[in-house]
């Protein structure tokens, strides 16, 4: 896929956080929709480096992690030759863009905004302000590349409808109707969240201090046994329908988790299990999430060895990303009256 500085038909952008290896949740509720979107579309995806700064604990290991995320999305099957792939912070418009959009959002759009107030906890006074501005970088990100779609897990939605908000106040404040369109969403209609194997209320994530809630995109073939062995069950045997599985949340997760992977439906997963007790269905979702990931993790393992060649994709990326964001600022500076 050839890119211009001129609007394509269809141009797709997303980031991820280079905040430690990736799991299966980043993988079936982002990434897999991700490498289905290069076939035919113009594909930019951002290793969103100044969004990692928001929270402490990811500034130690932020160098090495932009390492781990890059392999690990090249590895999914994210291809430099067609999509491309660069650190936000070596395309400086990102954060002249936010401070822009800064001005236009208001406090009131922020204060709703759940993520913040996950992220932040008791300790909001502590919080960071870029924690709190989180979600108005994510609006530039988006909308200096004038993506149509916008590929995210379900958590993100959100922050997809503050980004149009702020498009359509931008508009209205500097009296240019339709010059900042705002994208839509591309939400996975089924399992587009998935949920820790400690708990079934609550999501998968990176952040989650137990590794044993997450299969993360590197595991061995063993840990991956390991963690489906010891992942929260409840005492009864699978159900027979869809109604009973809603009332069982880490069953619901586990048989969405198994769907998802083997590209069926809901319904075929719950006619194969249902009646089986749980012993009997971990071992076949252990063994078909080796069977998905450890290929996966074998090429991780293979590219992070090779830095130089990081080191040149995202180069390359960043030169392409900055024909378009560079073009894109100048026309937003002359619409202000920079
Ligand atoms: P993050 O790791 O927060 O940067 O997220 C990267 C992408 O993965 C985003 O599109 C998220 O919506 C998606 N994602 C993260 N955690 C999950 C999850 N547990 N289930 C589904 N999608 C997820
Ligand atoms: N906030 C997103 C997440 O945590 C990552 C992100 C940053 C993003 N900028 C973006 C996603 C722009 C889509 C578009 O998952």
């Amino acid at each position: 896929m050839s890119f211009s500085s001129e609007q394509p038909k269809k141009r797709i952008f997303s980031g991820i956080q280079p905040t430690g290896n990736l799991h299966i949740g980043n993988y079936l509720g982002a990434i897999k929709n991700w490498i289905s979107l290069q076939q035919d579309s113009e594909t930019i995806y951002s290793i969103v480096d100044l969004h990692a700064l928001t929270l402490d604990s990811n500034l130690e290991t932020l160098n090495e992690s932009v390492y781990e995320v890059t392999a690990a999305i090249i590895a999914s099957g994210i291809d430099p030759q067609k999509s491309i792939i660069f650190n936000q912070s070596s395309v400086k418009e990102h954060s002249e863009l936010c401070w822009v959009f800064n001005c236009v959002a208001k406090m009131g759009w922020l204060n709703r905004m759940t993520q913040f107030k996950e992220k932040a906890g008791k300790k909001r006074e502590n919080a960071s302000v870029g924690l709190y501005n989180y979600p108005i970088l994510m609006a530039a990100d988006i909308l200096l590349y004038r993506a149509t779609h916008v590929p995210v897990g379900d958590d993100q939605k959100q922050h997809l409808e503050l980004s149009r908000d702020i498009a359509q106040k931008f508009n209205l404040d500097f009296k240019k109707p339709d010059f900042l369109k705002a994208p839509e969403p591309l939400i996975q209609k089924n399992f587009a969240r998935i949920m820790s194997l400690k708990d079934g209320l609550k999501k998968m994530s990176k952040s989650d201090p137990s590794d044993l809630s997450r299969i993360n995109l590197n595991d061995t073939k063993d840990q991956i046994i390991n963690k489906i062995k010891k992942a929260k069950t409840d005492p009864l045997p699978l159900p027979d329908n869809e109604t009973e599985l809603k009332k069982r949340p880490e069953a619901e997760n586990l048989l969405g988790i198994y769907s998802s992977l083997s590209e069926q439906n809901l319904e075929k997963t719950i006619s194969e299990f249902n009646g089986k007790n749980f012993s009997e269905f971990k071992l076949k979702l252990a063994d078909l999430i080796v069977d998905k990931i450890s290929p996966i993790s074998n090429e991780i393992n293979k590219i992070q060895k090779d830095k130089n060649f990081i080191d040149d994709v995202l180069q390359k990326g960043a030169d392409k990303a900055n024909i378009i964001a560079s073009k894109k600022i100048k026309e937003i500076k002359k619409i202000i009256g920079f």
